[in-house]
């Protein structure tokens, strides 16, 4: 059967629930959510709640419970197609079919074909010429454009051939439109160069345009999209991930200008982020592609502070990167337009540890007075703290130890009674019943992009999940995944008992983080149920070897236990 497209959905979900209930049911509010007598069944005092915001309704007396579709369902006795068709001729919307994949983003790419084929084309234009000759200055060639798919976009440009071929919606969403206050769309980007931002997949998602004139921003990216989300995205990782296969490693840089001069000078595993600090998902990306990761920065204070900021993320990606730190005023690009490929490669040869440079810097910084090492020595405890692995834990433990001179059995014991206060404290406050803390993850869930989603499920194992609703909940999520663009698109097909946990009241701005904690909960409580099987097993064993062997486990369990809690914070 023939899916309904994402957007024609997202339409129908905009549409207020409470419009679409008022003509059957009389609504009061009370407080945030309105109140009526239950359509389904025969009641006295109304026990059928709607709540507008999250687009849901629910009976607590017969339990009937769904949105806006459901509702029109079983009012009006139709079948979901049937439904949906109604609401979209009652409230003006189009009727849209998918074919196979989501078409809402697979049209922000197409629209995003045409524009990178305007930009190219004016890029060897006349008006294209400025372009031309700044990038040409910045010694790049004619291969380099066309590697990189390097355009212009000047400020008049006609756009009416894009406008005939997508609609409004697709020219909005796509991030790289905006709507003037005439209701007209205009593009975000004028008289600048541009750099096509790919996905994994070379698709393009978005687009960069650097300033030509000195004018602000200097950069200036495509606004968030369904195909767009910054904090996921690694410029040239389409092309970079070929590279970082081959020889397991991979460079982060800070420009895109670095990248393509990495590129162009041989090193074709550089990516940049999207001008933010990096994030753990773009951390787990790499780490699908590489074993070690070398992150270069500049060598002033600014550049030292970033790269000690963005250990932590490593820290709980348990991968520490390398570290190429360049001479105060160069990035990667101009160090190699001013020394040449050679001596960068040397430097390159030199890479360290980032998180032994910090700890050498810290201790170098104490100038050999004990109570000022100690304090510096906080924030290498409070990173060792956040290191999971235990081989990995023992072997900084013994650098650190080594380098502030200190003893490597007081730290660790530091560590250890540090994180036996903290569990106290935790284990009380979030030991969840089992049940809750998955409900609770769906509800945030229900509340997420689907890219999110995907990263959140991706390397969790069901059978983690207590609850059997919850767990083929789940099942049908990561089956539906790659051909929606969001969640609620599907709420016909994961259930009642899917609207009943997306209407928990969770903490909406925080869905992420409240996804993850509660995730971080259910790992908690697997291992902990694993724990607890292994313990019985313990009384009931009478084989040596196999006690030994059922030890070694505890006692790894125990530690993941110890590290999981220590997550938590
Ligand atoms: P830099 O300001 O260091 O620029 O920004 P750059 O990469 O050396 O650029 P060129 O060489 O002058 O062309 C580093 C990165 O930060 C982001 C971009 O991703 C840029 O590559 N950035 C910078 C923005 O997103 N917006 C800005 O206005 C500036
Ligand atoms: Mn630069």
């Amino acid at each position: 059967m023939a899916r309904f497209t994402s957007s024609m959905l997202e339409q129908i979900r905009l549409i207020n629930i409470a419009t679409i209930i008022e003509p059957y049911v009389e609504l009061r509010s009370r407080g945030r959510d309105l109140w009526g007598l239950c359509p389904f069944h025969d009641e006295k005092s109304p026990s059928f709640k709607v709540d507008s915001e999250k687009g849901f309704f629910k009976c607590f007396g017969c339990d009937a419970k769904g949105d806006g579709i459901t509702f029109i369902m079983h009012r009006l006795g139709f079948s979901y197609q049937d439904a949906v068709i109604y609401l979209a001729e009652k409230y003006g919307i189009n009727i849209e079919y998918d074919g196979e994949e989501n078409s809402h983003s697979k049209d922000i790419i197409s629209l995003h074909d045409e524009i990178q084929k305007i930009s190219r084309k004016l890029f060897y234009t006349s008006a294209g010429e400025e372009a031309r000759k700044y990038i040409s200055d910045r010694s790049f060639n004619d291969d380099d454009f066309n590697e990189f798919g390097i355009g212009f976009l000047s400020g008049d440009v006609n756009y009416s051939t894009v406008y005939k071929m997508f609609p409004k919606d697709i020219l909005y969403n796509s991030g790289f439109f905006k709507e003037s206050k005439y209701g007209a769309p205009y593009a975000r980007f004028f008289n600048r160069l541009m750099l096509p931002i790919k996905n994994v997949t070379g698709s393009i998602a978005a687009f960069a345009g650097r300033s030509l004139d000195g004018s602000n921003p200097k950069y200036l990216n495509s606004a968030e999209s369904s195909v767009f989300h910054k904090g996921y995205t690694l410029f040239n990782i389409d092309k970079a991930k070929d590279a970082m296969k081959q020889s397991r490693n991979a460079l982060i840089v800070e420009g895109y200008f670095d990248v393509m001069r990495l590129y162009k000078s041989g090193f074709k595993n550089a990516v940049a982020p999207m001008g933010t600090a990096l994030t753990y998902e773009q951390i787990a990306l790499l780490k699908r592609y590489a074993e070690e990761i070398t992150v270069i920065f500049d060598g002033d204070s600014a550049g030292e502070k970033a790269a000690f900021r963005s250990l932590e993320r490593f820290a709980e990606s348990g991968l520490f990167p390398k570290v190429v730190f360049l001479p105060q005023t160069d990035d990667p690009d101009s160090y190699i337009l001013n020394y040449g490929i050679d001596s960068f490669k040397s430097l390159y040869g030199k890479r360290e540890d980032l998180f032994i440079h910090m700890i050498k810097r810290l201790a170098l910084s104490a100038k050999n007075d004990f109570n000022i090492k100690l304090v510096r020595f906080k924030s290498v405890k409070d990173m060792l703290a956040k290191i999971e692995n235990l081989h990995m834990k023992d072997y900084y433990i013994e650098a650190a130890a080594d380098i502030f001179g200190l003893k490597k059995e007081n730290i660790q014991e530091e560590l250890a009674v540090n994180r036996y206060k903290k569990n106290a404290v935790v284990n009380k406050s979030v030991n969840k019943n089992l049940y809750l803390c998955e409900m609770d993850f769906m509800a945030c869930l229900s509340h997420l992009p689907v890219d999110i989603v995907d990263g959140l499920l991706a390397d969790m194992n069901l059978e983690m999940i207590n609850n059997n609703e919850i767990k083929s909940i789940l099942k049908k999520i990561l089956e539906f995944l790659p051909k929606i663009s969001d969640i609620k698109d599907i709420t016909h097909e994961l259930g009642e008992q899917f609207v009943e946990l997306a209407m928990r009241e969770i903490a909406e701005d925080s869905a992420y983080d409240e996804a993850l904690k509660n995730k971080r909960q259910i790992e908690l409580n697997y291992l902990k149920k694993r724990q607890s099987e292994l313990i019985d097993l313990m009384r009931t064993t009478t084989d040596k070897t196999a006690q030994i062997s059922i030890l070694q486990e505890l006692n790894n369990l125990t530690k993941l236990i110890a590290g999981k809690n220590k997550d938590g914070e």
